[in-house]
């Protein structure tokens, strides 16, 4: 129904408030782009944290879910550093 509107709209020339949320040429993805790329570079800057042996960002402690978290890509590892999701594909080494 709202398509038909928003058609309606374009080709009799009126406005609609809902155009800009609706347009293909819309982009949420250059935000979140730059969210994680400073995520990740604040990450890869911190010093004195344990390393994901992915692509070695931080990890963070998850006192909730009992695991090491990584922050850059999502991978996770028990309390004794074995590897519970991907796309780490070895374990943490604990010292
Ligand atoms: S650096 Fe940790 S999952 Fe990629």
């Amino acid at each position: 129904m709202l398509s038909a509107m928003l058609l309606c709209d374009m080709v009799c020339g009126r406005e609609n408030d809902f155009a800009a949320a609706f347009s293909p040429s819309r982009s949420i993805v250059r935000p979140q782009l730059f969210v994680n790329g400073a995520e990740a570079a604040k990450n890869l800057l911190t010093f004195g944290k344990k390393r994901c042996p992915h692509l070695g960002c931080a990890l963070n402690w998850n006192p909730h879910e009992h695991s090491w978290d990584c922050a850059c890509h999502g991978s996770r590892f028990g309390e004794n550093g074995e590897v519970l999701d991907n796309p780490a594909n070895g374990d943490l080494k604990m010292k």
